[in-house]
């Protein structure tokens, strides 16, 4: 079994993310500018976004996110839906 703990782009785990969050008030956009995390491959994003919903700082079970691309004037999306893993977050 692996343990997903940490944003393995920049070296901070869950937690001390967590820590940094509620110390400062920051929700995702700002704990990304903040600290990186999030923005280098992306794959700890679904992560951080439900360990900033409720508290969860390990996972043990990949999650996938989705990414959507911006829907066109006629309502049809522009290109395929990518769906990432998270394998490189294991810790
Ligand atoms: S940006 Fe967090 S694991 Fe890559």
């Amino acid at each position: 079994m692996f343990r997903i703990n940490r944003c393995v782009c920049m070296g901070r785990t869950f937690e001390e993310l967590k820590e940094l969050a509620a110390a400062n008030g920051w929700d995702f956009n700002e704990l990304r500018k903040k600290t990186g995390c999030g923005g280098g491959c992306g794959l700890c994003v679904p992560y951080v976004r439900i360990m900033l919903r409720n508290g969860q700082t390990e996972f043990y079970e990949l999650i996938r996110e989705e990414v959507r691309t911006p829907l066109r004037g006629d309502g049809h999306r522009a290109g395929r839906t990518q769906v990432r893993t998270n394998e490189a977050c294991a810790g």
